[in-house]
C-alpha cells in the first residue's frame, strides 16, 4: 500500500510563517490533518517529502526512540531544499551552523547534556526561588509604572524571562536587549517586526545569511566570555559550560558557543511567548482572572495549561535511520517526520476538550516540553519563573481586557504573541 499523501493546498500552509502569524489558523489546519490525515506525506514544492506526524502518541513513540530517529542527520527545524543546500556549501557538508544539544544524537548528546544537566535538577533550581521573586517583583512594578495601558507582550513577557536565564548564564544586564534581538532575528527571522533590520524577507538565502549574522555576533560575544571563565570560573552557566568535559576532553569551541546560544535563545523566547499568551487568556477570560485570584493553589495548573495551550516550540523534525512502521504506515530509513507539537498537544484522543483552556486540568502530561532524551532542558526553570510571575502579579489587578488587538509573531518554529496590548485596574 502506497504511504498517504495530504493535498498540497491543504499542508502549504504549514511551512509558511505567515500562517502562525494569525491566530487559531495553524489549528485549523492541524485539526483537520488529524481527522482525515493523522500520519500522511506532505510533498510541498520546495521541499523534500515531510511525513506529518500530528498525533500525541506517536510523537511520543518517536521521540522517546531517538537511535531511530535522529536529531542531527538532517535540520532539526523545517527547512527548504535551497536552505539545506546553501547550509551544507556554507558549512563545509553540516546540516546546521549551530550545534546545540538539538542537534545532537547520542552519545554525543547524553554526554554533552550531562555538562549541564544537574544544575537544571529541580533541587537545584528550587534555590532560585528567592532572586528569581525579585526579579519578578522588580519587573512588575516597572510595568505597572508605564500606566493602565501597556503591551504585557513587550514590555513584560520579554524582557522578564531573558532576564533569568541570561543572569543565570552570567550575561551582564547591559547586554540583555542584545540577546533579545538576537532571539528575535533567528526565531522570527520570516517576522516583518522582529527580524533582523535590513534582512529581504522575499530572499530564500536570507535565512542562511540571518544565521550567520547570528552565529558570528554570538561566536565574538561568547569567545572572551568563555575565556574569561576558564581563567577565573564563577558561580554561573557560563563557566559549568566553559570548563565542561566530554569524553575527558573539553568541550570543542562550536559545541561551547552553542550550547550558551540555545539557552541564550530557547531559555527565554519560549517562555516569554507561553507567558504571553496566559495574559492573553487571562484578559479575555475575566472569570478565569477572578478565580486564580481567589485559588491562587491554581496558579501551577494554570502555568502548565499554559505550555499545551502555547506550544510555544510548534515542530521539530527527525529523521529515520531506518525502516519503522507506525500507525501502520511503512516508513523508510531517511524519511524525513514533521513532529507538530502544536497538534500533539490539542490531540482529542488524549486531551478531553483540547480546546478548552482548564487550569485544573488533570493529568496534564502535554509534550509542550518535548519527550524522550531531549526533553527541554531548563522545564523546572521555565515552570519556576511562570509560577512566580503569576503568583506576583495576579494579587495586584483587579481586572484586566485588551485594550486592541493582540498580535502574533510569523514563525514556523518557535512561536507566541508579540504584542499583547492590556488595560487593567488595580486591585
Ligand atoms: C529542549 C520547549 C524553556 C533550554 C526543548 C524541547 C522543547 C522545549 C519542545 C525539545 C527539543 C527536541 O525535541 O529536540 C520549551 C518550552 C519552554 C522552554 C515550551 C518554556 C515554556 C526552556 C528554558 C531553557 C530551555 C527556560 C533554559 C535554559 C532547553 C534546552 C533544550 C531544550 C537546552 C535541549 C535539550 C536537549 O536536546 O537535550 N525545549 N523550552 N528551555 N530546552 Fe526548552
Amino acid at each position: 500500500m502506497s504511504a498517504p499523501r495530504i493535498p498540497t493546498e491543504l499542508v502549504a500552509p504549514v511551512f509558511n510563517p505567515a500562517t502562525f502569524g494569525v491566530r487559531g489558523a495553524a489549528h485549523e489546519i492541524f485539526t483537520r490533518l488529524r481527522r482525515d490525515y493523522p500520519l500522511a506525506i506532505a510533498e510541498v514544492p520546495g521541499y523534500d517529502p515531510h511525513w506529518i506526524v500530528t498525533r500525541y502518541e506517536d510523537i511520543r513513540e518517536i521521540t522517546r526512540q531517538d537511535h531511530l530517529f535522529h536529531s542531527a542527520d538532517r535540520s532539526k527545524t523545517l527547512a527548504s531544499q535551497l536552505a539545506e543546500q546553501l547550509m551544507r556549501q556554507y558549512t563545509g557538508g553540516l546540516p546546521t551552523i549551530f550545534k546545540t544539544l538539538v542537534h545532537m544524537d547520542d552519545p554525543e548528546h547524553a554526554e554533552h547534556r550531562a555538562v549541564t544537566q544537574q544544575h537544571f535538577y529541580p533541587q537545584a533550581i528550587a534555590k532560585y526561588e528567592a532572586p528569581v521573586r525579585e526579579t519578578a517583583r522588580r519587573y512588575i512594578e516597572a510595568f505597572l509604572a508605564k500606566g493602565q495601558n501597556a503591551d504585557f507582550a513587550t514590555e513584560l513577557a520579554f524582557p522578564y524571562p531573558a532576564e533569568v536565564v541570561l543572569s543565570l548564564i552570567g550575561v551582564p544586564q547591559k547586554d540583555h536587549q542584545k540577546m533579545l534581538d538576537l532571539t528575535h532575528w533567528l526565531f522570527t527571522y520570516a517576522d516583518p517586526d522582529l527580524c533582523r533590520p535590513g534582512a529581504n524577507l522575499t530572499d530564500p538565502a536570507e535565512i542562511i545569511k540571518t544565521w550567520d549574522i547570528v552565529y558570528s555576533e554570538f561566536k565574538n560575544y561568547y569567545e572572551p566570555i568563555i575565556a574569561d571563565r576558564q581563567k577565573c570560573p564563577r558561580e554561573d552557566l557560563a563557566s559549568v559550560i566553559a570548563n565542561g568535559k566530554v569524553g575527558g576532553c573539553p568541550m570543542n569551541e562550536r559545541n561551547m558557543v552553542s550550547y550558551l546560544v540555545i539557552a541564550s535563545t530557547a531559555g527565554h523566547d519560549t517562555t516569554s511567548a507561553t507567558t504571553a499568551t496566559g495574559m492573553w487568556v487571562l484578559a479575555e477570560n475575566p472569570d478565569l482572572l477572578r478565580r486564580l485570584k481567589a485559588e491562587p493553589a491554581l496558579i501551577p495548573g494554570f502555568v502548565e495549561e499554559t505550555i499545551r495551550w502555547t506550544s510555544p516550540v510548534q515542530q521539530f523534525v527527525r529523521s529515520a535511520t531506518q525502516d519503522y512502521v507506525l500507525r501502520g504506515q511503512q516508513i523508510r530509513k531517511g524519511d524525513l517526520l514533521y513532529l507538530s507539537y502544536i497538534s500533539g498537544n490539542r490531540d482529542e484522543e488524549v486531551f478531553k476538550d483540547p480546546f478548552t483552556f482548564d487550569p485544573t486540568r488533570s493529568p496534564n502530561r502535554h509534550i509542550g516540553f518535548g519527550y524522550g532524551p531531549h526533553i527541554c532542558l531548563g522545564q523546572h526553570l521555565a515552570r519556576l519563573e511562570m509560577r512566580v510571575l503569576w503568583e506576583e502579579l495576579l494579587p495586584r489587578l483587579e481586572a484586566v481586557e485588551m485594550a486592541g488587538e493582540g498580535q502574533m509573531a510569523q514563525s514556523e518554529f518557535v512561536c507566541g504573541p508579540k504584542s499583547v496590548p492590556i488595560r487593567y485596574r488595580l486591585a
